[in-house]
């Protein structure tokens, strides 16, 4: 099912006859422009429905006269409803609600979700990288080198991939470090790896297509499958990684696999060169297409990681997704999609109709971190800092928690997983986040079957000492 169906307001029969405009708009807030608030009230009452197609609005100076506005705060807003096809007007009869205004399900009008407050994640959380300030220190030279002679790219319209240097860089770096078979004109720069999922998504898989997802999975990566309307089918991880036989049997029409082939999230669990090679060989004899999610494999701690899937793929399957998130700071956002040839007209195309093409301004500053050996540099020093840090979470777990905790110390990543001999994860969840710890349940990773019960302990980003004494707290509250 799309999010937004392609319903308008014409086939919705909720009439409002006549309306009572106090009723539909019960508090108009004080603070911001009034206009602004009107037009908000309004454009909600259209979109959910509340206000049918080709319903007469009230005159600006009713609506000016009933909320206590200025004449030219009301007439403000009719402007903005009308300039975004919200409403239309007609010389002579007055403002109507429009007749093709794309229908909101009322369950998606649903408030506002709190904002992140970036600054209280807490120990043992995911999705926080290591802030190095040598790094900091030589990426703000190299941004101010770039932005003190501006190259034409950020004057003009660029490629819908991103800039040709800063892939170049990225493809030599890929063929090395992960065995990836890509050159410069495959690559996709990206705004993370959650909008190379969605290009591929969208460029992909039609609504209603079956594609395969790991059980237990990355919660966004099934955000982005479901929310787009692809049949999310939930295909089992065991030591191994995910069963293709199972898949197959269970979804043999599945028009892709999203998979974590190096470091399975949230379980940590390597694919095995069999499971490999059966994934593989099902995409290429059913036309289907393998979406590589290969998030943290920069941060490998014994012996080198496995090659990348898309470096075994002989038949253009795979699309490879890779991120400058673990490895330099997520807010940056640039990542990165290896785009299999048959792809990649379609994946263009969905990228400039979405933002036309990547934002230039810290591409030059990147290109140069890994052209000039800045970035292999980095990654030697996070690399020592973050295994540091998870072993610092290990003795922690067990010491404080050892009887009450199966941990698995992982050899790749930035999080680890410790299943628990009793449960419900989630209870222990809550009670450690009210102590500061922030870690998260694995049962709420599951999508389908019976879920397992443990914690996803995050260790990046957090000193020895954090980690030491948020191990403490844990044992606290889990006796
Ligand atoms: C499995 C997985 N893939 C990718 C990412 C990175 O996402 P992005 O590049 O959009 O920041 C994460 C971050 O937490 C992740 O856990």
């Amino acid at each position: 099912m799309p999010l937004v169906e392609k319903r308008t307001n014409q086939e919705n029969k909720i009439q409002t006859n006549p309306p009572d405009w106090s009723a539909l708009i019960p508090v108009l807030p004080g603070d911001g422009p009034r206009s602004r608030e009107l037009y908000a009230a309004l454009r909600r009452l259209i979109e959910t429905g509340a206000l049918a197609a080709g319903a007469k609005l009230p005159t600006t100076r009713d609506l000016a006269g009933r909320f206590g506005l200025s004449r030219s705060a009301a007439v403000a807003c009719f402007e903005m409803l009308i300039s975004e096809g919200f409403a239309v007007a007609k010389v002579g009869a007055g403002t109507f609600v429009a007749r093709d205004v794309p229908y909101l399900p009322t369950t998606l009008a649903k408030a506002r979700p709190p904002e992140i407050d970036v600054a209280a994640s807490l120990p043992c959380g995911l999705g926080v990288a290591v802030s190095d300030p040598r790094t900091l220190d030589l990426f703000r030279i190299l941004l101010s080198r770039h932005l003190a002679r501006p190259g034409p790219e950020h004057f003009r319209y660029g490629d819908p991939r991103g800039g040709i240097a800063l892939r170049t860089a990225i493809a030599k770096y890929l063929r090395t470090a992960r065995g990836v078979r890509c050159d410069a004109g495959q690559i996709v720069l990206t705004s993370g790896t959650q909008q190379g999922l969605d290009l591929l998504v969208r460029a992909a898989i039609r609504p209603g297509d079956a594609v395969w997802i790991e059980n237990p999975c990355y919660p966004m990566a099934h955000a982005a499958l479901a929310g787009s309307g692809a049949r999310v089918a939930a295909v089992p991880v065991d030591s191994e990684g995910l069963d293709p036989e199972i898949g197959a049997r269970l979804y043999p029409k599945a028009r892709a696999a999203y998979v974590t082939p190096s470091h399975q999230y949230p379980l940590g669990v390597t694919m095995t060169m069999r499971r490999r090679l059966a994934l593989l060989d099902w995409a290429r004899r059913n036309d289907a297409w393998i979406f590589e999610d290969d998030y943290d494999s920069e941060f490998r701690y014994a012996g080198p990681p496995l090659t990348s899937l898309q470096g075994m793929d002989g038949a253009d399957r795979v699309a490879y997704l890779g991120t400058f998130s673990k490895v330099l700071f997520p807010g940056l956002r640039i990542g990165y999609v290896v785009v299999p040839e048959p792809l990649l007209d379609a994946v263009m195309a969905v990228r400039a109709r979405a933002d036309r093409y990547p934002s230039t301004l810290a591409e030059g500053a990147l290109t140069d971190l890994l052209n000039e050996g800045h970035f292999a540099a980095h990654l030697r020093r996070v690399r020592r800092r973050v295994q540091a840090a998870r072993d610092a979470l290990v003795a922690g777990l067990e010491a404080h928690c050892g009887d009450m905790l199966d941990v698995t110390v992982p050899e790749q990543g930035l999080h680890l997983m410790a299943m628990l001999k009793g449960g419900p994860d989630t209870a222990i969840v809550e009670a450690a986040k009210a102590v500061g710890v922030g870690a998260r349940a694995l049962s709420s990773m599951f999508i389908d079957g019976v879920p397992r019960h443990g914690l996803v302990l995050g260790f990046s980003g957090f000193s020895d000492e954090e980690l030491r004494a948020a191990t403490a707290r844990l044992g606290g509250v889990m006796r």
